[in-house]
């Protein structure tokens, strides 16, 4: 498709020109990668391809050119960062409840009558097609949710905060494949949970292998933890009011004393938990849209809970990933589920 295909295209004709055969290049670029890169067995849609170390769909493929050649961050951006489904929904409303304190009150609040998935963009639909989305005329502190790892996204967002959130990985497993059955291209066989998990383990899921994602924030976050607040979707569910202070904290936001006495921390707390969120309406019957893909509210609420894996890992399964997230994770220093 070239430039000209796009109405919407605001620019001065020799502008216009510049853009057209930069935009020509990258899907030149594009096609090229497409016929070039590794290909793996797809989870929701039919493939995935290795995309310098990551297994990553075509759309989000090119949605990083864009991102890589358009995107121009600012250095208060703040940016919610994830492995999917380890807890991005639950951030997602936590964080945005905490920078809006002052906007909404508890008893009629955005949250009440939109889902968690709508309160910020996510970079990656935001960018899948050209022009990408102009946020120019967003507020400060922008806020964006991605899922593309660390080392995929352009140098000149290091100068971002990024709250990254990562989680237990059996617990991930099996929380995506019964998501991506549900959202599955309905054209394709059925996707077993034996297949979902001999490709997780071999590094073949939407943006993994699992450890290179994790393990690119949270380096990231031993070098720079005062841009990188690396949390875990267990330790959110042990102490929530704990890590909403830190929350804001990291966001230059601290709670002041009065704010604390008045239980504004429990407030957004008891706003955003799995029981409150999942009981609403918007989240019981609304529908989110992510580029051309429509996902249901309520497929992002399912148990919420630690330890589901146990319903569904045999133990050969369990030794086996266990083994070889013991192996990636090596003195790292980090360790799951504490
Ligand atoms: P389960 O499938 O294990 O229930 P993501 O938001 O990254 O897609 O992750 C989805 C997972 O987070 C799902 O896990 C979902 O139930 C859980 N979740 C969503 N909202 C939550 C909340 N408010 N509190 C705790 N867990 C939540």
């Amino acid at each position: 498709m070239s430039i000209s295909d796009q109405s919407l295209f605001p620019q001065t004709p020799v502008e216009s020109k510049e853009h057209e055969d930069h935009y020509n290049k990258i899907c030149e670029d594009y096609n090229h990668l497409m016929e070039t890169l590794p290909k793996g067995n797809g989870w929701r849609a039919k493939h995935l391809y290795n995309y310098n170390g990551f297994w990553i769909s075509p759309k989000y493929i090119k949605a990083n050119l864009l991102l890589h050649a358009y995107f121009k961050p600012q250095p208060t951006d703040i940016f919610l960062a994830s492995f999917m489904k380890s807890g991005t929904t639950w951030l997602k409303a936590l964080i945005f409840s905490t920078l809006t304190r002052h906007l909404y009150s508890f008893s009629d609040h955005y949250l009440h009558h939109h889902g968690p998935q709508s309160t910020f963009p996510f970079l990656e639909s935001e960018c899948e097609n050209f022009p990408i989305t102009d946020f120019t005329h967003m507020s400060s502190p922008r806020l964006f949710a991605t899922h593309f790892p660390r080392t995929l996204l352009p140098e000149s967002m290091t100068s971002c905060k990024f709250v990254y959130i990562c989680r237990e990985p059996k617990d991930v497993l099996v929380s995506k494949w019964v998501f991506m059955n549900k959202i599955r291209e309905k054209d394709l066989p059925p996707f077993s949970f034996d297949e979902a998990f001999d490709l997780f383990c071999e590094g073949v899921s939407n943006y993994g292998p699992f450890w290179e994602h994790v393990l690119s924030y949270w380096r990231a976050s031993l070098e720079s933890p005062e841009k990188i607040l690396f949390l875990k979707y267990e330790e959110v569910k042990r102490q929530p009011e704990v890590v909403v202070r830190r929350l804001a904290a990291f966001m230059g936001i601290p709670f002041m004393a009065e704010e604390v006495e008045k239980g504004v921390v429990e407030n957004i707390v008891k706003l955003c938990s799995f029981e409150n969120l999942s009981n609403l309406e918007v989240n019981k019957k609304g529908v989110e849209k992510f580029g051309t893909v429509e996902v249901e509210n309520r497929e992002f609420f399912r148990k919420g809970e630690i330890g589901d894996w146990r319903n569904y890992l045999s133990d050969e399964m369990k030794q086996r990933i266990d083994g070889i997230i013991d192996e990636k994770f090596k003195g790292s220093g980090l360790i799951f589920g504490s």
